[in-house]
């Protein structure tokens, strides 16, 4: 097991990674305990392959427990999802005090982080991430939120999880198409600051999606200790250093409000598209080589993921897509800040770009 901790003062806490670790799981979360009872937060697909072995763990340890299943899906991060698990928190006798354990995706964990953050004003909650998406980036870094029909992600709140426990084996379960989604966001990484960590997503990425566990490991445990940098760094995103993480973001976004937020592009499918383009972009404003935008797009392609607006099935023109992405809530005194960058592991934030010349960048990019 491999351990790391986000450095937040008072709001600190640890980052567990191993095979095996949660048929194991009473036994890390017992200690924060005031009182031996929790409640889990799963969905359908997760309850089905590992609510009995998490609830056996805390039975092992005398923590009585009860459960709550949602649906699969976006869907579910939503204002109704939200009144469900709270007014079930609330039933269940949940108190401030508490550590409520969010088991699953992104989805679980965005919701039942809010949820946790407003219920009775607070409490704790343990963050237990099964798919590549959750465990490289949405467990840590304390930013949750549901989505309205103003856009997605648009309420929520700042709450860091006590403890996040990262169990690379549940991902044997995990559709490809989702783990190749996820992969997105550990390509970023390297991307972001690091062109070693991204040359070796180019030798082992595809031995990790194939399901190589030395691979999942580390790259789990690289792609954490990054985010984790980031986030004591600049928790609440008021400066660059955590907008960073939205390399590939903006133009993603475009792409997700596109096609609708729907399983016709997965976030991190459209956030791998969204690099493609951001670094095609910097080239095209002679910012960055053309070699190493090719080389983003020629990594994507060999691990199947999409590097352009055709591969991401989106066949809008440049201002439609400009449109979508001034209605950004990054978007601050009228400027999307985008992320761009110098080369391979060389990203940095501007607001120098109009949408007018992204637009018509895309125009470029859709006739390609
Ligand atoms: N808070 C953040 O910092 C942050 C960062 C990135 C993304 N997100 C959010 O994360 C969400 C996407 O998360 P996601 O990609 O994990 O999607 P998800 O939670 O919908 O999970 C994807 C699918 O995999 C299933 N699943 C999960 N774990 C499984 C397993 N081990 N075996 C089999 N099936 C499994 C789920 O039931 C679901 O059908 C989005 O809502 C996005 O906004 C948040
Ligand atoms: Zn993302």
């Amino acid at each position: 097991m491999e351990s790391l901790t986000v450095e937040l003062g008072d709001r600190s806490y640890p980052i567990l990674i191993g095979d095996g670790l949660i048929r194991n799981i009473g036994g890390h979360v017992a200690p924060l305990l005031r009182r031996p009872r929790t409640m889990i937060i799963t969905d359908s697909h997760v309850a089905a392959h590992y609510l009995t072995g998490v609830g056996a763990s805390l039975g092992a340890e005398g923590i009585s427990f009860s459960s709550f299943v949602l649906e699969p899906g976006e869907a579910t991060k939503s204002w109704g999802g939200l009144a469900r698990l709270t007014e079930w928190l609330i039933g269940e006798g949940v108190e401030r005090s508490d550590h409520v354990i969010a088991l699953g995706g992104g989805v679980i964990g965005d919701l039942v982080g809010f949820a946790c953050s407003i219920v009775k004003r607070g409490c704790h909650f343990i963050q237990v991430p099964t798919t590549l998406l959750a465990q490289v980036d949405s467990s840590v870094g304390g930013k949750t939120a549901i989505n309205v029909a103003a856009g997605k992600n648009m309420i929520g709140a700042f709450h860091q999880p006590a403890l996040v426990v990262i169990d690379p084996a549940t991902l044997a379960t995990l559709p490809r198409r989702d783990l190749a989604a996820g992969y997105a966001e550990v390509v970023k990484y390297g991307l972001i600051d690091d062109a070693d960590f991204f040359a070796w997503c180019e030798a082992q990425g595809a031995a990790l999606l194939a399901g190589d566990s030395d691979a999942r490991q580390k790259a789990i445990a690289h792609s954490v200790a990054a985010k984790a940098r980031i986030v004591a760094a600049d928790e609440r995103e008021t400066q660059d250093v955590r907008a960073l993480l939205n390399l590939g973001h903006s133009f993603g976004h475009a792409l997700e409000a596109e096609t609708g937020y729907s399983d016709k592009l997965l976030h991190g499918e459209a956030v791998a598209a969204g690099m493609a383009l951001a670094y095609r972009f910097s080239a095209a404003q002679g910012l960055c080589p053309t070699a190493d935008a090719d080389r983003v797009a020629a990594h994507l392609t060999a691990v199947g993921l999409p590097h352009g607006l055709a591969s991401a099935g989106v066949d809008a023109d440049g201002t439609t897509l400009a449109g979508h992405m001034a209605h950004d809530k990054k978007v601050r005194g009228g400027k999307l800040p985008l992320i761009l960058a110098r080369g391979i592991g060389q990203s940095f934030v501007t607001d120098e770009f109009g949408l007018d010349i992204v637009a018509a960048f895309l125009d470029r990019e859709g006739q390609r």
